[in-house]
């Protein structure tokens, strides 16, 4: 699905001096490279404080604790998203409150948040889910009105731009009070191992995230609040460093590689290729289609037999998962998400595939809908 090894050849002198660096100055925790990371990644999405962490998942149950949400408090969050996103609420003994997504952008649809509002609610967390931004502007509103924290998961679509209705672009991550990202090594900027982000550009929330990140410690061996041990390794962060300067022209690959796929299935009755919202812009995490009356399953094991991946993103979505029983199940009747989950399938997308690879995968897929 990704190819991060012909991605590292193309940066290797670069990463390697910097991996070298890391070795030689002995600073493996903390230190000036984390924090040249940390300065540069808040620059480059638009946000006044970036906490590195260990991973996009500590990023959210830091985000979590941060808001002093108590046990029973109830959080909304889509059903169709990766586990993590429901899984760091639940540890706190939260409540989450699935939603349902729209069957466009497959995210967070802003009615299904407003009628989940009860007075046990205090945030909302929408998933920008596959590169996609959640509709930002209709949530925002709708937090005011009711007066909730927005945690954005924004582990899938780091650099993607959202567009205000007043013409204000804004990077998602840094719309709502704080936003998460991952650097799991196939995400958009990928570490080579793990690694995670907080955003946000309240200067309190910045100090309470940075301490609960580090033990709940104030200064060295004071410790003020519980919290937990998520660091980001000064060696991701240097690989990370050199990668983030080239993110743009990594999204701007994966856009190529979408419009390839777009216009080769174009006007196939039976796929429907992604929707880019006016005030979103893509930045292809997965390249993920719906198929319409084809058996997924048979294609998945077609194109595997010819050497091409393709996964579903996801098989089984969080509302029916056996970790989330007490919370789900039968109690809810997410159509959308139902019908999205039984038909999406996502073809490889990366910054290194070539027109030959995509015209090979394209005529698989076609030639098996097609029999
Ligand atoms: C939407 C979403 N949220 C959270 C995470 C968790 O990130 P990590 O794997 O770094 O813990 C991921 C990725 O794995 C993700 O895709």
């Amino acid at each position: 699905m990704v190819d991060t090894k012909t991605q590292y050849f193309k940066i290797k002198t670069e990463v390697d001096a910097a991996v070298l660096n890391v070795m030689e100055s002995s600073q493996f925790i903390g230190g000036k490279v984390v924090n040249d990371f940390a300065t540069n990644l808040a620059a480059y999405n638009g946000v006044k404080h970036v906490i590195p962490c260990a991973n996009g998942t500590d990023a959210l149950q830091i985000s979590m604790m941060a808001l002093n949400l108590q046990p029973g408090d109830e959080v909304i969050t889509p059903s169709f998203t990766y586990i993590a996103t429901v899984e760091a609420a639940a540890l706190l003994h939260l409540k989450p409150v699935f939603v349902e997504v729209d069957k466009r952008t497959f995210c967070m649809d802003p009615e299904s948040v407003e009628r989940a509002i009860t007075p046990k609610t205090k945030a909302i967390i929408p998933v920008h889910l596959y590169g996609h931004a959640v509709e930002m502007e209709k949530i925002m509103a709708i937090a005011k009105k009711h007066d909730l924290f927005v945690i954005e998961d924004n582990a899938q679509a780091i650099g993607c731009d959202y567009t205000f209705s007043n013409g204000t672009v804004v990077k998602t991550g840094g719309i709502g009070h704080i936003g998460c990202t991952s650097f799991y090594p196939s995400k958009n900027l990928g570490a080579f191992g793990d690694g995670g982000a907080i955003f946000t550009n309240d200067d309190t929330l910045a100090e309470k995230l940075k301490m609960i990140a580090a033990h709940g410690q104030s200064k060295r061996y004071y410790h003020d609040v519980i919290g937990c041990n998520s660091r980001l390794d000064a060696i991701q962060a240097a690989i990370l460093d050199i990668k983030l300067k080239h993110l743009d022209e990594y999204i701007v690959a994966r856009r190529k590689a979408a419009d390839f796929y777009d216009n080769a299935f174009a006007g196939h009755e039976k796929i429907t290729t992604p929707y880019r919202a006016p005030y979103s812009n893509h930045v292809f995490h997965q390249y993920t289609l719906i198929l319409n009356d084809v058996d997924r399953d048979g294609l998945n094991k077609y194109l595997a037999d010819k050497g091409v991946p393709s996964m579903i993103y996801y098989p089984v979505p969080c509302h029916k998962q056996k970790m989330f029983a007490a919370f789900g199940g039968d109690n809810y009747q997410l159509m959308t998400t139902d019908w999205l989950t039984e038909r999406v399938i996502s073809l490889p997308i990366h910054t290194e595939l070539d027109e030959e690879q995509q015209a090979f995968i394209v005529s698989a897929v076609v030639e098996y809908i097609n029999l």
